[in-house]
């Protein structure tokens, strides 16, 4: 039986966020370069895309590539930049297709002319979606983007278009990447590492966190499934008792 079965599609996580992390060990372990691990993440992407929204999640955060991905070999960072370009092409059409909304979230410029334009035109071309949104963190670091959301608040208090005494943890959220999306209930990250690598370090305040040993490149619909299964029976308490929770 699939583990499909045993999600209760009551208490379905409405965002789910995700580390996908393994792809050179994945090719290592093949005495492959490291480009070939993250051409073979794709397919885990597309399923677990597609295993998404089969469920109804209504959004899907991807990890892509950080802000300090940049500092790996030049040879890796081309490779990955053409591959994001090349998938992003090949992979409108089943978004379309499946309804679901493309969005970015990152310092999108610095992904070069072509890679921008190929963002954008896939994110317009699917604007009118409704059934997922899949955003992907490219060239994203949590801790640009609140520096980002401090600049932006300094510059509207600087200008007195907004007081200081305005500003809480709503206004915060609001001048974040993020700022249209909720926060994620659920966090997974693949290949054992126990660490959020500067992802999503505001909004993920009182996410579930999912450690899995898989590498990415073998991530499958059955994984996504244990991970969301495992979620629902945990207690999210919010900093209150178990009695006032229940
Ligand atoms: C994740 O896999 C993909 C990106 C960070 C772009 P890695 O490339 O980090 O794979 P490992 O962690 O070296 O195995
Ligand atoms: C985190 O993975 C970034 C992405 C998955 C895009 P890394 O492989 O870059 O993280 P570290 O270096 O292990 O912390
Ligand atoms: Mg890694």
């Amino acid at each position: 039986m699939s583990s499909k079965e045993k999600i209760n599609r009551e208490t379905l996580p409405d965002h789910i966020a995700i580390i996908m992390d393994g792809n050179g060990r994945w090719a290592k372990l093949r005495g492959r370069p490291r480009i070939f691990g993250h051409e073979n993440g794709v397919q885990a992407v597309r399923e677990t895309v597609e295993a998404a929204a089969e469920l109804g999640v209504k959004y899907l955060t991807l990890y892509a590539f950080s802000t300090e991905n940049w500092n790996r070999p030049r040879i890796e960072v081309n490779a990955l930049m053409k591959l994001l370009v090349k998938s992003i092409r090949s992979e409108t059409k089943t978004l379309q297709k499946n309804n679901i909304r493309l969005q970015a979230i990152g310092d999108l410029h610095s992904l070069g002319r072509t890679g921008y334009n190929e963002l954008l035109t896939a994110i317009n071309k699917t604007a009118h979606n409704t059934r997922m949104t899949l955003i992907l963190a490219l060239s994203y670091s949590a801790q640009w983007e609140i520096v980002q959301a401090v600049k932006s608040i300094a510059e509207k208090v600087k200008n007195n278009k907004l007081a200081v005494a305005e500003i809480n943890k709503e206004l915060f959220s609001a001048h974040l990447t993020t700022a249209s999306f909720p926060d994620p209930e659920l966090l997974i990250r693949t290949s054992g590492e126990s660490r959020i690598s500067n992802f999503l370090l505001w909004q993920i305040a009182y996410t579930e966190l999912y450690f899995t040993p898989r590498l990415w490149p073998d991530f499958r619909k059955e994984d996504l499934y244990e991970a969301i299964i495992n979620y629902q029976n945990r207690e999210r308490r919010f900093g209150m008792t178990h009695d006032k929770v229940v």
